[in-house]
């Protein structure tokens, strides 16, 4: 039989980066998406560049949250393929957005993520998870290990309204995981270290993808479930070839919306505070670029598979920018003038954040290769070319 790997998510930003790597590693994929957010183009793309959809690859258009569907489409598969792992990307992103709608949220990342868990046996899997889980750390945690969490935990540096202002208390989000997922299937239950740790994102986006995390280590347990959780950093950039990227609808991203105000397409860029307590007073992130997510996705997979335990990792770079830097960067590329304004900071955003990526690069031996000038780069190409993304 062949094997194939399943990619939920796979016509998405990061999902397409990955699907086309391991297309050109001659590897099957599985593609399970319901296109909310990823584009037809992108498959399109796939099956011009590598083949009639079932050489290459499978598409299959259905949602995690319709469980049957789900069954059938692994079913399905099974039928003539041997799924050797899963990559996970099939969620909900936007930060503010999770605020405003913490139900739809809950819904697809927590909801979604179970059925996938239930549908799929023990293969190995890995799931993109967020620097969100770090919440709004010190100064003095930066750049952030992933050892920092028990420590946040120890200091009880956090408190019961975190998510304000959310439209949902964290006592619901618990109660709707009790229902959906622990009256369901028991070993899903969260005990006192795992609200602790639910405790430290101060958003509902990060609270969902961290109770992923703890799915994943109860699903092991319970039917030794091999796992790799990956906490991106701030994922930009994209395939040097122009012609897969970043096409989120809206975009709320600085690389593209900085790009976007380069081409003309938005008016500014808005900078979302300059009295931060930074060298120019805008916010610190470490930018990763989808290629070296692309890698690391792959080995990550191959480790688990091959028999490697499971493991949490940070995926960023060791670096921090600012605001004003990426914008600086983006001149440079773009050779263009990039209007700014200065407004008020935006709800939720933390100064710094700063992945400490040695862990994976002692372990894995995986370490980022490209710096912020390739990202810009990168992206420039494929917005210059899209300048209405997949359109
Ligand atoms: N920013 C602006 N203006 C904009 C957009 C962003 O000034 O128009 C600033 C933000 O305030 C922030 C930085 O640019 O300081 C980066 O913002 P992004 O919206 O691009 O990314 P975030 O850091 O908010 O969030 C990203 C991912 C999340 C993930 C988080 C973890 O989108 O999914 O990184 O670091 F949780």
């Amino acid at each position: 039989m062949n094997d194939i790997i399943m990619v939920t998510g796979g016509a998405g930003y990061i999902g397409s980066h990955v699907v086309k790597l391991l297309l050109e590693k001659k590897q099957k994929v599985f593609i399970f998406d319901n296109l909310s957010a990823g584009h037809n183009q992108v498959l399109e793309f796939f099956k011009k560049t590598y083949g009639a959809d079932a050489d290459s690859f499978i598409f299959i258009n259905a949602d995690t949250l319709d469980e049957e569907g789900l069954r059938k489409a692994i079913d399905s598969v099974r039928k003539n393929h041997w799924i050797s792992g899963i990559i996970d990307f099939a969620a909900k992103i936007a930060v503010g957005e999770s605020q405003q709608k913490p139900l739809d949220y809950f819904t697809t990342n927590v909801v979604g993520f179970r059925n996938l868990l239930m549908a799929t046996d023990h293969i190995p899997l890995v799931k993109s998870s967020t620097a969100a889980a770090y919440g709004s750390p010190l100064e003095e945690d930066i750049p952030l290990k992933e050892s920092v969490i028990p420590k946040m935990i120890a200091a009880k540096r956090y408190d019961r309204s975190q998510l304000l202002p959310a439209s949902v208390p964290f006592e619901t989000l618990i109660e709707w995981y009790t229902k959906e997922v622990v009256e369901k299937y028991p070993f899903f239950y969260l005990d006192k270290a795992d609200l602790e740790f639910l405790h430290i994102p101060v958003n509902v986006y990060g609270v969902t993808k961290v109770i992923c995390e703890i799915m994943l280590k109860k699903h092991e347990k319970e039917a030794g479930r091999k796992h790799m959780a990956l906490r991106y950093f701030n994922a930009a950039g994209a395939d040097p070839s122009g012609l897969i990227g970043e096409d989120h609808i809206p975009e709320t991203h600085l690389v593209p919306l900085v790009l976007k105000a380069a081409m003309g397409k938005v008016k500014c860029i808005t900078v979302f505070g300059d009295d931060y307590d930074t060298p120019d007073g805008t916010c610190i992130r470490d930018y990763i670029s989808v290629m070296d997510l692309a890698d690391v996705h792959i080995i990550a997979l191959n480790y688990i598979i091959k028999g490697g335990g499971s493991r949490t990792y940070n995926l960023g770079t060791n670096n921090g920018q600012t605001v004003m830097q990426i914008i600086e960067a983006a001149k440079k590329v773009t050779g263009r003038n990039i209007p700014v304004e200065m407004s008020g900071r935006r709800e939720g955003d933390p100064t710094a954040l700063v992945a400490d990526a040695s862990l994976i690069k002692k372990e894995l031996g995986w370490k980022a290769k490209r710096g912020i000038d390739e990202i810009v780069s990168s992206a420039w190409k494929w917005h210059s070319s899209h300048p209405d993304g997949y359109k």
